[in-house]
C-alpha cells in the first residue's frame, strides 16, 4: 500500500493512517492477509517517503506513532499483518546523521557513516566516480564549506535528497538493528527491505566494470550483503511468533537472486522477472518454470508481483504492443488499448492467483485503475522525471488516489469537505470507484474478491504441487494437485476446457461449449 494515496482521513488532500483505519474493513473484505506500507516516517517526501529522516516517528502528514500502533492492532483483529518498510542503503539529507556530518566537515566520525568524497582533478571539480543513478544522472553531489567554498562531495545512488549510508560502519549495522526491533516490538510482522541489494559498496570506489562477474559490482549485489541479512534473520527468529523479511531484490541472475534466500536470510523476495514480462504465453511460462526451480532449493516463497507503486498499472501496460516493463523505456504517448489491457490483466490475476506462493496486490489494480499518464506536469513530484529531464514520465501516474465513492470532490478519498487529493484523479474514475464496482457482478474488484476467496478456499491452491498442461503453445496451463487446473489463453482461438472439467472462476466469459477465449484465464475444478 502506498499510504499518501489510499484514503485521506483528516482531510488535507492526502492520504493518512487515520484513512487506513477506516478503510480496513475494505481490505478485509477483499481477502487480503497482509498489507506492505510502503514508508510512513518523518520525511521531507523528496522520494514519496523513501528518503527517511526519523525511523522511529510517523510524518505528521501521516499521523502519530500512537495511529501506527493502532492500526497494526487493528489490521491484526481483522486477520491483516502489518509488513513496514525498511529502506537501509539511504536516509533523507534532513536525518540527523546527514545534518551533523555536514557540520562536522571532512575528515570526522560523522562524516565516517557516509560516503563523503574529495573530487577528482583540478579543484576536485569532478565527482569521485562515473557511476550513474538509479534515478539517471551522477551518483554524488558537491557539499559546500562554512566559509562558501566547494567543498567535499557525497555518495547517493538516488537522488541528491537521499544520501548513502556506510554499511562497512558499525553504528549503521546497530542503528538497523534497532529499527527492526522497534518495528516488531510493535508489531509488525514482517519487513519488506527497500533497495536490498545496493547497500554494500567497494570502498575502493573503483568504476563500474564493462561486464561485472558475480560479485565485482562495485555497489549492486556484494557478497558482503549476506552477513547482514543474517543478522536481521536471527533478529525475526528471536521472536516467538512468525516475523518475516521480503527483500527487494533486483537481479538479472537468478542464481544471484536466491542467494538472498537461503534460510538463514529473507523469507522471501519480490519476483520482478514475472512482472517484467510481456503478454507472450512462451515468456511467462520460463518465468514461472525458473521461479519455481530456483526457489525449491533454499525453500523460499516465492512471490507474484503485477505491479507496485514504481512501475506502469498492469491494465495500461498489458494495453500496449511491448507488454514488458522496463524503467528506461517508459515515455510519454506510448499507445495503449485498454479493454484489450483490462481482459488481460484481469486473466493475469487469475494467473498469479493460480501459482504456488504468495501474491502481491498494488492498491487500484483491483480496481483495474490505469496508470494516469496526463497529469499535468506542474504537479508531478517524482524525482525520477525530473532527474531524467522530463524524458521519463516517473511513476506518479500509479500514485494517484483512489476512487471510493462515485462523487465528491475527491471521490471519496478524503471527506467531501477536504482539500482535493494532492495529485488530480481523472474524471472518469467515479464509475471505477469501489462503490460504482462493488454490485457489479463484472467488475475488476469482483473478480478480485471472488479469485482471493477461491484461494482460500481450495487447499489445492495453497499445498498442492504443480504440474504443467501442454494445451498449446499460446496458452499457460497447469494443474494444482489433481483436482484443480489453470487455463489461460494468450493465443487466438479459443482453448477447449480440460475434459470433464467444471469452471470455478473465469476473467471473462467462456465459450457456450466452456472453452477459454482469447486473453482469458479460467480455474476449472477436475
Ligand atoms: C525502491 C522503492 O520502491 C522506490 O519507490 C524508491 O524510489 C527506491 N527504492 C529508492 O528508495
Amino acid at each position: 500500500m502506498y499510504p499518501r494515496s489510499f484514503a485521506d482521513g483528516d482531510g488535507d488532500g492526502t492520504g493518512d493512517l487515520a484513512g487506513v483505519r477506516a478503510r480496513l474493513p475494505y481490505l478485509a473484505a477483499l481477502g487480503v492477509d497482509a498489507v506492505w506500507f510502503t514508508p510512513w516516517y518523518a520525511s521531507p517526501l523528496a522520494d514519496g517517503g523513501y528518503d527517511v529522516a526519523d525511523y522511529r516517528a510517523i510524518d505528521p502528514r501521516f499521523g502519530t506513532l500512537e495511529d501506527a500502533e493502532a492500526l497494526i492492532r487493528d489490521a491484526l483483529a481483522l486477520g491483516i499483518r502489518t509488513i513496514v518498510d525498511v529502506v537501509p542503503n539511504h536516509v533523507s539529507v534532513q536525518h540527523r546523521w546527514f545534518q551533523e556530518a555536514l557540520a562536522a566537515g571532512p575528515g570526522s566520525p560523522e562524516r565516517a557513516r557516509f560516503w563523503f568524497r574529495p573530487g577528482k582533478g583540478p579543484g576536485g571539480d569532478t565527482p569521485p566516480t562515473r557511476w550513474v543513478s538509479d534515478f539517471s544522472g551522477g551518483t554524488w553531489t558537491r557539499t559546500t564549506n562554512p566559509d562558501g567554498t566547494p567543498g567535499e562531495w557525497y555518495l547517493h545512488l538516488f537522488s541528491p535528497e537521499q544520501p548513502d549510508l556506510n554499511w562497512d560502519h558499525p553504528d549503521v549495522r546497530r542503528e538497523h538493528e534497532e529499527i527492526l526491533r522497534f518495528w516488531f516490538d510493535r508489531g509488525a510482522a514482517g519487513i519488506r527491505i527497500d533497495s536490498a541489494a545496493l547497500l554494500v559498496k567497494d570502498p575502493a570506489l573503483p568504476e563500474v566494470p564493462a561486464t561485472p562477474g558475480p560479485g565485482e559490482h562495485p555497489h549492486v549485489d556484494r557478497d558482503e550483503l549476506h552477513d547482514i541479512y543474517r543478522s536481521w534473520r536471527a533478529i525475526a527468529s528471536s521472536y516467538p511468533d512468525e516475523r518475516i523479511l521480503v527483500g527487494e531484490v533486483w537481479l538479472p541472475d537468478v542464481e544471484r537472486f536466491t542467494r538472498f534466500l537461503r534460510p538463514d536470510e529473507m523469507h522471501t523476495a519480490f519476483n520482478f522477472d514475472f512482472m517484467a514480462r510481456p503478454w507472450d504465453a512462451k515468456e511467462l511460462r520460463e518465468s514461472i518454470r525458473t521461479t519455481l526451480e530456483v526457489h525449491a532449493p533454499v525453500g523460499a516463497t516465492p512471490t507474484w508481483v503485477l505491479s507496485n507503486h514504481d512501475v506502469t498499472r498492469p491494465v495500461t501496460r498489458y494495453g500496449r504492443a511491448d507488454s514488458s516493463f522496463a524503467f528506461a523505456r517508459k515515455r510519454f504517448g506510448t499507445p495503449t488499448d485498454l479493454a484489450r489491457g483490462t481482459r488481460r490483466a484481469r486473466a493475469a490475476a487469475l494467473l498469479v492467483g493460480a501459482l504456488p506462493g504468495a501474491m502481491y496486490v498494488y492498491q487500484g489494480d483491483e480496481l483495474g485503475l490505469p496508470e494516469v499518464e496526463d497529469l499535468p506536469r506542474e504537479l508531478i513530484e517524482d524525482p525520477m522525471h525530473f532527474r531524467s529531464g522530463g524524458v521519463d514520465p516517473g511513476r506518479d501516474g500509479c500514485r494517484v488516489p483512489l476512487p471510493w465513492t462515485r462523487t465528491g470532490v475527491s471521490l471519496g478519498f478524503g471527506p467531501d469537505d477536504g482539500a482535493a487529493p494532492w495529485l488530480p484523479q481523472p474524471a472518469d474514475w467515479g464509475e471505477r470507484s469501489v462503490e460504482a464496482q462493488s454490485e457489479d457482478p463484472a467488475s475488476m474488484l469482483t473478480l478480485y474478491r471472488e479469485l482471493l476467496r477461491v484461494r482460500r478456499e481450495q487447499a489445492a491452491l495453497a499445498e498442492g504441487d504443480l504440474q504443467w498442461l501442454d494445451l498449446g503453445d499460446d496458452v499457460v496451463a497447469f494443474r494444482r494437485g489433481s483436482r484443480l487446473a489453470c487455463v489461460v489463453n494468450l493465443g487466438g482461438g479459443a482453448v477447449a476446457a480440460p475434459a470433464g472439467a467444471t469452471a470455478l472462476l473465469a476473467s471473462g466469459p467462456l465459450t457456450p461449449d466452456g472453452g477459454v477465449p482469447t486473453d482469458t484465464a479460467a480455474w476449472f475444478r477436475l
